[in-house]
């Protein structure tokens, strides 16, 4: 089937679809050994030999979209000048490579969705889906509610003010606290960055979802497959009313209170819920 050169360069996993127009304009794409510069230019996939910078387009039949829960100490990117453990050296029976999709910090573990599809890679990250996110953070001490408040509200960060996120206190041990933070943008360690704003210092970092997906039972490590429903499902239409955490998550946390910002009169303003 014919496609956009720019639809298959990104399904393969090759860049994002934006990117992909550049390489075109930039004249390193050929489709049958003609260099190609028109943007609407399509090709057959499973037919045409499609070339990115004289590399042959590696077309997998097999999408592939996986869930691993990723330990601390093991890097999101695909090599590493330091020789640390990568995501992928945990999925090394899966048949074919996949990339992950967006990135956790060296030391931050919980779900990770690694995928050979391009394309779907690039709409779950997409701002425009603003698809929620949601970390367990175990912070060092306890945590006041004027500094949940201001996470929920949005602190100022070096690269400007975070939108308003769902905050709450999920457990209270003796030495530390753990909350949840519930975020739909993706800046670079931006929790982290969050907490640091309000001194909340961090000492364990998890996510434990991604939209309507939640880590489970997985243990560190381990990796399953997405079905159907739930790739579809995540790429759906964006997921702007998810409930801050799924209640059956709630019901086993103690102490919980909720803070989220509500808008009144024009002013945002921290509520709690017990
Ligand atoms: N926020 C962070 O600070 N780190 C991550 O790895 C993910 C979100």
């Amino acid at each position: 089937m014919l496609e956009r050169l720019q639809k298959i360069i990104s399904a393969a996993g090759v860049t994002s679809r934006r990117a992909s127009e550049a390489l075109i304009l930039n004249g390193q794409v050929s489709v049958n050994g003609v260099v190609v510069t028109e943007l609407g230019s399509k090709a057959d996939p499973t037919k045409d030999t499609i070339m990115v910078d004289g590399k042959s387009l590696k077309i997998s039949a097999q999408r592939l979209y996986i869930l691993l829960n990723k330990p601390p100490g093991y890097i999101t990117a695909l090599k590493d000048g330091q020789g640390r453990p990568l995501v992928t050296d945990l999925l090394k029976e899966v048949p074919e490579r996949v990339y992950p999709v967006g990135r956790l910090d060296y030391n931050t573990e919980g779900l990770l969705l690694l995928t050979n599809d391009g394309d779907w890679a690039n709409r779950l990250m997409h701002p425009r889906n603003e698809i929620e996110k949601e970390y367990h953070v175990r912070v060092r001490g306890k945590v006041i509610d004027q500094q949940l408040k201001r996470m929920a509200e949005g602190v100022v960060l070096e690269d400007g003010k975070t939108a308003p996120a769902v905050v709450n206190l999920v457990k209270s041990g003796e030495q530390n606290d753990w909350i949840s933070v519930a975020i739909h943008e993706g800046r670079n360690r931006q929790v982290r960055r969050m907490c640091e704003a309000v001194s909340l210092s961090v000492v364990r970092l998890k996510r434990i979802r991604y939209g309507s997906l939640m880590l489970g039972t997985l243990r560190a490590g381990q990796f399953r497959y997405l079905s159907d429903s739930e790739v579809r499902e995540l790429s759906g239409e964006p997921e702007k009313s998810m409930p801050a955490t799924p209640v059956a998550h709630h019901k086993r946390e103690t102490h919980q209170k909720s803070i989220r910002p509500e808008r009144s009169g024009g002013k945002v303003s921290g509520r709690r819920q017990q």
